[in-house]
């Protein structure tokens, strides 16, 4: 059977990325262009920075997608592109540049959402994983539990109700001048400090499989503030630890139990938070407990990119899922939403 190429976009917040693949899994190349450094100073990413930073890399990115990869345009057999969700500016940067190069080539275009772009990350580091299982997926903007059914099948069981606990990480990083993203920061400082220092509260939500971490940002936010007005002494390290053992400690058996509920015996994680170490650990551990197998993608795929948009935009477009011109950007994109 020939080869199918693809070629990915993604710039759905504040990295510029293309791939290309081979038969959906393979990754010929993977180029990420990060614009954090610009918007650091601003603590976040801010959505007018981001587009136009978009437009000035966006062909370079591509030129040496195409270069590392060895491959020629006419070589590409669909583009696949992020509509949703995300900033809607920097969404439409990525997908009129696909629009346009899927128009030229006369390809097929596959709209791709960015949260099952996440989950399909684990297909790239995972060449024997195949649905139906259950993944956690914990980003900047998301938390979800969602059972895969199928390639392209999701159903969601559970989400936040609140903050995204990427978002918890990173409003916390703020509020102790850590600096941006917060979450890579938190997860080094945790591990100098004391994850029992301070008993944070963890919302469990009647044990169903919503989350909720606006009480526990309001909580460690109220702590600082006490410590500040006493003027005590805040062991940074502490707080971070104590702070991500409430939030591993809720995500991780909240999603250990719906995988037994469901008696499904892997479980795989997706998005940014995935990379936290202490997630990590909290989940082999419990993982090796319970008889389930852990999966998560390598930190590079964990974080926004374009192979796994390619991946999950591989997989609809072989099931005949393709778009026309008139696809716009969808910046609440719900997960299995279609058109
Ligand atoms: O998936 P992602 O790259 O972007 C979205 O789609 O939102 O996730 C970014 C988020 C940020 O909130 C960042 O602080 C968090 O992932 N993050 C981490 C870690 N690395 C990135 N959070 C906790 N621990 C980490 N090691
Ligand atoms: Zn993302």
């Amino acid at each position: 059977m020939k080869d199918i190429i693809t070629l990915a976009v993604e710039s759905s917040c504040d990295e510029t990325s293309i791939a290309i693949l081979k038969n959906g899994r393979e990754v010929l190349s993977n180029i990420v262009s990060t614009q954090i450094d610009l918007h650091k100073k601003f603590g976040g990413v801010v959505p007018e920075v981001a587009s136009r930073n978009h437009i000035e890399n966006i062909d370079m990115v591509l030129d040496e997608a195409l270069k590392k990869a060895s491959i020629n345009l006419d070589e590409i057999d669909h583009i696949c592109v992020t509509y949703g969700p995300g900033l809607v500016g920097a969404l439409l940067v990525g997908l009129s540049y696909a629009k346009a190069l899927a128009f030229t080539l006369n390809k097929p275009l596959v709209g791709v959402n960015h949260i099952e772009g996440h989950i399909s990350a684990n297909y790239i580091e995972h060449k024997d994983l195949k649905p139906p299982f259950i993944t956690l997926v914990v980003s900047g903007g998301h938390t979800h539990l969602v059972e895969v059914k199928d390639y392209g099948k999701y159903e969601i069981i559970g989400q936040t109700r609140d903050d995204a606990s990427g978002e918890a990480f990173d409003k916390i990083a703020r509020a102790m001048n850590l600096g941006y993203p917060g979450g890579p920061i938190i997860d080094e400082l945790a591990k100098k400090g004391n994850k029992k220092a301070i008993d944070f509260p963890r919302a469990y939500l009647d044990d169903g499989y919503d989350f909720s971490f606006s009480g526990l940002k309001s909580s460690v936010l109220n702590y600082l503030n006490g410590k500040k007005m006493k003027n005590e002494e805040i062991i940074v390290e502490d707080v971070c630890a104590s702070f991500q053992e409430a939030v591993v400690e809720v995500l991780a058996n909240k999603a250990i139990k719906l995988t037994k509920e469901k008696n499904y015996n892997i479980l795989t994680l997706a998005g940014g938070v995935a990379c936290n170490n202490a997630l990590r650990e909290k989940l082999n551990e419990l993982g090796s407990k319970n008889n389930i197998q852990i999966r998560y993608p390598n930190p590079s795929l964990c974080t926004d990119n374009a192979a796994m948009i390619g991946c999950a935009g591989y997989y609809e477009f072989i099931n005949g899922n393709t778009h026309d011109m008139s696809l716009n950007a969808t910046p609440n994109l719900k997960i299995g939403q279609r058109g």
